[in-house]
């Protein structure tokens, strides 16, 4: 089957979040299950696209509204990611150094979705299936099916994975002019609530609609940033498939990122170097229990309650834990972290930035990992930090249920229900009661290094999915 993702993010060439990392393992991972698989992505500025070798595949010249551009389609001369990976270019546009946070990101993915428009419709053959990710590829089924210039591609099927519903795109009325001409009477299937909004036309005209989670699904019922209607309506023609990892590039015995590689049998000594490296780095005490956070500081994340709750824990325990907290976001949120810097250097440290390298140590070198993530459509940290033997607690929300079960549930992790200081807070002190048993510690961690999350059990549920729409 010949597939083709479309998707704003793909590690390593870009990377914000998770995206990045399922859109660089699923295509891998669907090709090693014998599928023709491609990729196309915006060409950003990244250090991954300077140093890899590109060929022309196609040049055009296109417009939004009265801004006409060029653009080229580059493709990845060597099959370094394992499958076939194009860029659209569009110099000024997308050619930046960061995915988005720009006041023109709405227009630089619709530039992007209406180049792979044209790119596919002069393809000799069809694929079998286009695979959008997220509102940045959500218009991509309404512009096959109904925008007059691209009528050849109306029998593609199209599916849609969403990877976070917080982020749809929004368009005000004005901004039509910048899609391709389209039949007027299918304008409803553009809109929700008063506005243009590519992640509900996406849930509106994709074949089917994935959630990276079961759980998620069902949540998007009742909270969804303003969708809940659309997929309750629509509740027929999506699913969740809950998201794997790529266990060749998270594998503790193998990974270049870390101090010291182990494996289950070696988990003990290797996680113990692991944390030397790091406290050492950040001036924390070894014999401590290292809680680590990774992740955007944003309210989704619950980021907003951690400098609360990290100062409450460390007050009352008596600095009886590390924390290590890896992550940006909310310039006010950052300000906090850096504050407590000071007040128990000791026992806290904040690395404000993006680090890839950093939290691979971090997932290898903590004891836990802090996910108190108010949504959370799937997770891929907690699957990083099992897999590293290093116990994730979280609140019970999305990909988090489908991902984690309580100790309390002859599992091998800690749950929780609250994004609040107190839920925190008990769950810290659960896990530093396990901390102080190193039998039952290192029970769990044999428990967590066994689970098997690998895209290989899972790319098949995607197939089977694709598969219903080919004829
Ligand atoms: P989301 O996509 O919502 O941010 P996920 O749990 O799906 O959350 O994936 C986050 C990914 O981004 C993981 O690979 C995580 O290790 C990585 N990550 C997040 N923040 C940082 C950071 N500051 N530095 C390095 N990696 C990060
Ligand atoms: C999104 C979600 C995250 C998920 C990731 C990959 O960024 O916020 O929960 O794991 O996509 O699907």
């Amino acid at each position: 089957m010949e597939i083709l993702h479309v998707t704003a993010e793909c590690y390593p060439v870009a990377k914000a979040g998770g995206l990045g990392d399922v859109a660089g393992a699923l295509p891998k991972y669907e090709q090693h299950h014998g599928h023709n698989v491609k990729l196309i992505m915006p060409y950003y500025s990244t250090k991954f696209v300077h140093e890899s070798e590109w060929e022309t595949d196609y040049t055009g010249r296109t417009n939004l509204g009265d801004y006409f551009f060029s653009y080229k389609i580059l493709k990845e001369k060597t099959n370094k990611l394992g499958f076939t990976l194009y860029l659209v270019e569009i110099h000024g546009l997308l050619d930046r150094p960061k995915i988005y946070g720009y006041d023109d990101d709405a227009q630089r993915f619709i530039a992007f979705q209406i180049c792979v428009a044209n790119w596919l419709r002069q393809w000799h053959h069809k694929p079998g299936i286009v695979h959008c990710h997220d509102y940045h590829a959500g218009l991509l089924p309404f512009i096959f099916k109904y925008c007059y210039d691209y009528n050849s591609l109306s029998d593609i099927p199209t599916i849609l994975t969403i990877h976070n519903a917080e982020y749809q795109g929004w368009l005000d009325w004005n901004k039509s002019v910048w899609l391709p001409r389209y039949d007027l009477w299918k304008t409803g299937l553009l809109e929700w609530n008063n506005v243009i909004n590519p992640l509900a036309s996406g849930i509106k005209n994709a074949w089917a609609v994935t959630t990276v989670s079961p759980s998620y699904m069902r949540e998007l019922r009742h909270n969804s940033n303003g969708l809940e209607d659309l997929f309750e309506y629509e509740k027929g023609k999506c699913t969740g498939i809950l998201n794997g990892i790529d266990t060749e590039l998270w594998n503790p015995k193998t990974d270049t990122y870390i101090e010291a590689n182990y494996d289950i049998a070696g988990a003990a000594k290797g996680k113990q170097a692991n944390k030397e490296v790091l406290c050492n780095e950040f001036g924390l005490n070894i014999e401590k229990p290292l809680f680590i956070f990774i992740g955007r500081l944003v309210g989704e994340k619950a980021a907003d309650v951690l400098p609360d709750a990290v100062k409450t824990i460390l007050w009352e325990t008596q600095q009886a834990a590390n924390f290590l907290v890896l992550g940006s976001g909310d310039p006010f949120v950052e300000d906090r972290l850096e504050e407590i810097k000071y007040i128990y250097p000791e026992s806290y440290n904040f690395y404000k930035g993006y680090n890839e390298r950093l939290s691979h140590q971090m997932y290898a070198g903590a004891d836990f990992l802090l996910m108190p993530s108010r949504v959370e459509p799937c997770g891929l940290n907690q699957m990083y930090s099992l897999r590293y033997g290093t116990m994730p607690l979280v609140r019970r929300t999305g990909g988090l249920i489908d991902t984690v079960i309580d100790i309390g549930d002859a599992g091998y992790g800690i749950c929780f229900n609250h994004a609040n200081i107190e839920d925190i807070k008990h769950a810290v002190n659960r896990a530093i009661g396990i901390y102080q048993s190193k039998k039952m510690l290192y029970a769990y961690r044999k428990k967590m290094m066994q689970i098997d999350n690998s895209w290989d059990n899972t790319v098949e549920k995607y197939i089977d999915l694709y598969q219903q729409f080919i004829s």
